[in-house]
């Protein structure tokens, strides 16, 4: 393509390390569709004659359906997609196909292709995240009253429901949606004409080419459309984000999975046996998603790291740029889906999970709260009554409700018969009605709420 400077090829070395063709393939649809709108424009505006846009368009779509049959030929010589793409129009048409590449770049086709792929692969992660809320607020609806232990420092610490567990990763994975969604908004403005730094003397129509291609409308400055590629950052902050989310959600399907914990049966058809010892069943699914998330992160960094100081405009370092969002996106669809199939299926064992909440004097603070109401016993006060009642059922391996009347009046003679109710742990939750507490009924509010947000019940997205 540049021949006309040069008197020596490159080497195989040269080719090889400048050849990005064996991943940005990937890139073909929208490669072809930025070339349509690209010819399109030039047609229109007599920069091509008509006959011969034509020409290029039905030829691309040619292009389009031998890729579409047989995927992209991989040849270093054609370097990338671009060029792969341009050469094999040139076959088909002959030499008219010279003329698609007038007034452009392939800094400013890199720049609108690879946007175009981040702008879906947004679109992808919020359709993935729709069907995990939709599994959350399902599983969260039949548990809005199944009792568990809520932890601090996974130590037992108040009594709390399921269906309130479930709606905290609901909360995340809606900021996650908000997440894409601004970073969508933000990178939908097109910079082809750009070209390759500085603009074109050519009258192209930016607006035309930019709303063929579904953007909001032509990038502001030419420097900045061919070397930004914040729009990448911006995508893979937001998946490493959501893929933070989504370790924390399996690291917890993998404790509760535990014999010792005993909360949830993973389904089987995300968990695998082991070669040796006939009783497992691994939870690697989960352990994957929570392993998947460093790499995710990995793929931020490495992006972050390649654009540092990189001085304007385009410099080939950028061709570093689609490895890793391609990697991140693959592998963030993979745990999404993990995560929407294991919360869907899991069996989640709540008479354990009653029973543990039963352990760890999970109450103590509604003994406190109970002091404080109907004692008028100022809080701190009532802090250390009830860690003496604590103590004392500890010493002798009771649950606090199982202390005598007669030992609780010991140690504050303040404290009635009515305590007893207020240490249930159904009680416990059922107490807990701020707003965004624990309490069934708050739980089964956010869950129709949610609902409708999600589209499932009357109006919504
Ligand atoms: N393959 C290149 C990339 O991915 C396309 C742009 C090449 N531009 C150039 N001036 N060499 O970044």
């Amino acid at each position: 393509m540049w021949g006309g400077r040069f008197a020596a090829g490159p080497s195989a070395i040269m080719r090889e390390i400048n050849a990005s063709i064996p991943f940005d393939k990937a890139l073909w649809r929208q490669d072809v569709a930025a070339s349509k709108a690209h010819v399109a424009m030039l047609g229109a505006r007599g920069i091509v004659a008509a006959e011969d846009a034509a020409t290029i368009s039905v030829g691309l779509d040619q292009v389009a359906a031998e890729y579409e049959a047989n995927g992209v030929p991989v040849d270093f010589d054609l370097e990338d997609i671009h060029m792969t793409t341009e050469s094999r129009l040139a076959e088909l048409i002959g030499p008219v196909a010279g003329r698609l590449h007038t007034a452009r770049s392939r800094n400013d086709q890199v720049a609108t292709d690879f946007r175009l792929w981040v702008r879906e692969a947004c679109e992808q992660a919020d359709a993935g995240l729709h069907a995990l809320q939709v599994a959350l607020v399902t599983r969260a609806g039949e548990h809005a009253g199944s009792i568990m232990p809520g932890f601090t420092h996974l130590q037992t610490a108040q009594p709390v429901t399921l269906g309130h567990h479930l709606m905290a990763y609901y909360e995340m994975a809606a900021r996650d949606r908000s997440r894409f969604a601004d970073a969508r908004a933000r990178m939908n403005k097109c910079p082809l004409g750009a070209a390759a730094l500085a603009g074109t003397g050519f009258p192209i129509d930016r607006a035309m080419t930019a709303q063929a291609l579904g953007f909001d409308g032509p990038t502001a400055n030419s420097l900045d459309s061919v070397s930004d590629r914040d729009f990448a950052l911006d995508y893979l902050q937001a998946a490493a984000q959501c893929s933070l989310h989504l370790s924390r959600l399996a690291e917890e399907m993998i404790i509760w999975a535990s014999q010792p914990f005993g909360f949830v049966t993973l389904p089987d058809s995300l968990s695998t046996g082991s070669s040796i010892m006939p009783q497992k069943k691994n939870p690697d699914a989960a352990e994957l998603v929570r392993g998947h998330s460093g790499r995710v992160i990995g793929c931020l960094t490495a992006l972050m790291i390649t654009m540092k100081g990189l001085p304007l405009a385009y410099s080939k370092d950028m061709q570093d740029d689609k490895s890793p969002v391609f990697e991140a996106a693959s592998l963030l669809a993979l745990s999404i889906a993990a995560m929407t199939g294991m919360v869907a299926e899991a069996t989640f064992r709540t008479p354990r999970m009653r029973a543990a909440a039963e352990l760890g004097y999970a109450t103590a603070t509604d003994l406190a709260d109970w002091l404080v109401r109907q004692a008028d016993v100022p809080f701190r006060e009532a802090h250390h009554i009830t860690g003496s009642a604590v103590k004392l059922a500890e010493s002798r391996g009771v649950a606090l409700d199982q202390l005598p009347l007669g030992d609780l009046k010991a140690i504050d003679a303040r404290i009635d018969d009515r305590v007893f109710a207020a240490l249930s742990v159904e009680s416990s939750v059922a107490a807990r009605t701020s707003y965004g507490g624990t309490a069934p009924a708050e739980v089964c509010k956010r869950v129709a709420e949610a609902r409708v947000v999600l589209g499932l019940d009357g109006e919504g997205s």
